[in-house]
């Protein structure tokens, strides 16, 4: 693929209503290829449901949602493994009942191509399949540490290796684009540093990642461009640096009268 498809995502004046409820109004950002875009925003802001958006779970009312430049169906959560696109979720989900290997290769098998007939007659093609899943997610493992983990049941994890048998099941799906939905939450202080590196591997393996944080350390450390989603809208957008001393940011976040003699540092 060329450099000019290798876009990344783009969503282009996204919005949403629940009822009465304006939760998205004409949201338009960029997460380019191989860098790390954030989402920051107070709590309501919105941020979960442009990634429900983005990753098809949610159908918006207007706007596009694009990767590489290919504009990707709305609502179809499952069409996204043929366009790349990954997602984890705030609140974690994997398979319970699978193994770690099992969880992770259902990521290296959705991108594979094959017939459903194929699937259930389990043919040689699909053995095969099978057969490369396990070994690109055993692969996976083993890379992030978690080898020793491949037959216990997911569910037996503690919560940070579940996160990141989350985040390694997205990546077997050699995602162009990945949405994470506040990746450190829940997790302990010490775990955010090997997160942070997880995180910035990916944008240097060349994905596109937009990352949606409340963690600001993380934010600030590993994130070139930085967009605010404030009410739905997006406030303001910038550099790490431009964002944290924003007085209307700071005010979004800590309310009116705070803006002159704080810098962000929730
Ligand atoms: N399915 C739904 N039905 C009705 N209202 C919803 C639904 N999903 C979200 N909302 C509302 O939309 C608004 C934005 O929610 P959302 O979860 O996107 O915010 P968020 O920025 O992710 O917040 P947080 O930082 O707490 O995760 C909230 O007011 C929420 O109550
Ligand atoms: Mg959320």
């Amino acid at each position: 693929m060329s450099t000019s498809e290798r876009q990344g995502l783009r969503v282009t004046g996204v919005s949403k209503a629940y009822g009465g409820l304006q939760v998205l109004k004409d949201v338009t950002l960029r997460a380019p290829a191989g860098s790390i875009t954030a989402v920051i925003g107070p709590n309501g802001a919105g941020k979960s449901t442009l990634a429900n958006v983005i990753s098809g779970f949610v159908t918006q009312d207007a706007g596009q949602v694009f990767v590489n430049g290919a504009e990707l169906p709305a609502g179809k959560a499952v069409a996204r493994a043929g366009h790349r696109l990954g997602r984890t979720f705030q609140n974690l989900e994997v398979f319970t009942g699978m193994t770690v290997l099992h969880n992770v290769a259902m990521g290296a098998y959705s991108r594979q191509k094959g017939s459903h007939l194929g699937d259930l007659i389990r043919g040689p093609r699909t053995r095969r399949n099978e057969r490369e899943a396990e070994e690109s997610a055993r692969a996976l493992l083993r890379k992030f540490g978690l080898e020793h983990r491949a037959d216990s049941l997911v569910e037996s994890l503690p919560f940070g290796e579940a996160k990141l048998v989350e985040m390694v099941r997205v990546l077997a799906m050699e995602p162009e684009v990945v949405v994470l939905d506040e990746p450190a939450a829940g997790l302990p202080p010490a775990s955010a540093m090997p997160l942070a590196e997880t995180i910035a591997g990916m944008a240097q393996e060349g994905i596109g990642v937009l990352l949606i944080e409340h963690n600001m350390k993380l934010v600030m450390s590993i994130s070139e461009h930085v967009v605010v989603l404030d009410q739905g809208r997006v406030l303001t957008e910038g550099s790490p640096a431009e964002v944290q001393k924003d007085p209307r940011v700071i005010e979004a976040y800590l309310g009116p009268g705070h803006a002159k003699s704080e810098e962000l540092t929730l």
